[in-house]
């Protein structure tokens, strides 16, 4: 590549021009969108009962520095890779790839991430129909009186029912592919613009609410007290491969993204304050939740059911429990819904891009696809409970072949891609950045931490020591 055509993409920060693409309106609104890709079910649902399992705050301490020393470097190389190409992950791939010289074959590490956000979406929606189910259960007083026993039962008759599940999640599925259906500006920044604050403000209330318990002191010792005794390899690797999965890396979600960025963005402060707002909202839904378990007498470590069977049982006693506790799913299902959004968009700009497809008829296209591969999330809590892939339940596996497969082998190509592939030079320009002080920190992280800390995890994963 020319001096002047470096030069050129320098005023850009990219190397093709966004015509005909949509953009985001401002850098405030990207951060917005990026921020609610990250924000999810990962947050409030599974940080906190992640966090419960593996003892708490020496977990909360080695999952904040995977997000430093692995997840931002990450987040910025996508959102870098994103608007250089300015098209869908393969797409962008490709064309950094040919503007480094190099084999057009590395776009199959975006192929790979448009595949992993579209097999995430189907269950991640299916989990999601679980927020609507409990929104109107919760606002009508039905938690009221509930024991540990009758709140187990509860929620599992909702998994046992797949006409139920599959309702709540097709609806989940329409909602979001009916916003994206109307672009980057009509459909996801418009209802991005009321649904983030709408999130932020519950949870701020939730909190408020939480200090009111007495016990709000003892949740801020259990989150940040570290005990390495309670540490374990494995709670290392689960912090690590949450790392990923909340800051919605590897799935395509924010390399798309990243390719409706205008120019002259800052990559690097966007992306900061994308990882430092994800990890507040983590760290806030865990203030929210655990004085609700301790005022309640309950196990800060159950589970997967710690906000669908524990969190339901402490509303049901509280004051004005059904208020709160409306409000706490009416949030959960915005951050859901922010993220599915997210899920949905590699696949969509893909089909588009690559075979010529209308919006529409991509968002038909795959959401069609993505429906028929949900029923089998839907059909493994109940009529298919003993049917297994990787040794699993469906959803579990798929679960496992894309949190613990896909995303950190997907991960692992994209910084190899970065670090070792793209030039230096081009990769200072396309962040905005000299090739000194933040740029060199980067860079070392790119080229020898992420992918040495990611090839151990996925070894791990694997079983393989
Ligand atoms: N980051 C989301 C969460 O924490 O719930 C999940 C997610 C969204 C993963 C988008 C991957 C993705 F592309």
């Amino acid at each position: 590549m020319s001096q002047e055509s470096i030069a050129a993409g320098a005023i850009a920060g990219s190397i093709r021009s966004e015509a005909g693409r949509g953009q985001w309106s401002s850098r405030w609104v990207f951060f917005l969108a990026a921020t609610g890709s990250a924000v999810g079910l990962g947050n409030i649902w599974k940080f906190p009962y992640i966090t419960g399992q593996n003892g708490g705050g020496a977990f909360v301490l080695v999952y904040l520095a995977c997000i430093l020393a692995i997840g931002i470097p990450l987040l910025m190389a996508e959102v870098m890779i994103g608007r250089r190409g300015r098209a869908n992950p393969e797409g962008a791939i490709a064309a950094v790839a040919r503007e480094a010289g190099a084999s057009r074959h590395w776009r199959r590490i975006g192929s790979l991430a448009v595949l992993t956000g579209f097999l995430v979406l189907s269950y991640y929606a299916v989990i999601a129909g679980w927020t609507v189910a409990y929104t109107p259960a919760a606002l009508s007083g039905s938690f009221v009186g509930l024991n540990a026993e009758s709140s187990g039962a509860l929620f599992n008759t909702l998994l046992a029912d797949p006409w139920r599940l599959t309702a709540y999640g097709s609806f989940v599925l329409l909602l979001t592919l009916g916003i994206v259906a109307f672009g980057v500006r009509d459909g996801l920044e418009r209802s991005l613009r009321f649904m983030m604050p709408g999130l932020f403000l519950i949870l701020l209330v939730l909190v408020g609410y939480a200090a009111t318990t007495g016990h709000f002191m003892q949740a801020v010792e259990f989150l940040f007290a570290p005990d390495f005794s309670k540490l374990t390899g494995k709670g290392v690797l689960i912090a690590l491969g949450h790392a990923f999965f909340t800051l919605s890396l590897a799935s395509g979600a924010m390399m798309a993204y990243g390719s409706y960025l205008p120019a002259g963005t800052s990559i690097v402060r966007t992306s900061l304050m994308v990882a430092a707002t994800d990890t507040t909202v983590a760290l806030l839904a865990g203030l929210a939740i655990f004085p609700l378990v301790f005022a309640n007498g309950m196990e800060p470590g159950s589970g997967p059911g710690l906000v669908f069977v524990t969190l339901p049982i402490a509303f049901g006693q509280m004051p004005l429990g059904a208020l709160f506790g409306g409000l706490f799913f009416v949030m959960l299902a915005l951050a859901a819904l922010t993220s599915t959004i997210s899920l949905s968009e590699p696949t969509i700009a893909w089909l588009g891009e690559r075979f010529g497809m209308g919006r529409v008829k991509a968002v038909l296209l795959s959401g069609a696809a993505v429906w028929l591969l949900s029923l089998g999330s839907v059909l493994s809590f109940n009529h298919w409970s003993e049917v297994t892939l990787f040794g699993k339940t469906f959803f579990d596996g798929l679960d496992f072949l894309t949190s613990n497969l896909m995303m950190p082998l997907g991960g692992l190509f994209t910084v190899l891609f970065t670090g070792w592939v793209m030039k230096r030079a081009i990769a200072a320009q396309a962040l905005g950045l000299d090739q000194s002080g933040a740029f060199g920190l980067w860079w070392l992280a790119i080229r020898w931490i992420t992918p040495l800390a990611i090839a151990l995890m996925f070894l791990h994963s694997l079983g393989l020591f």
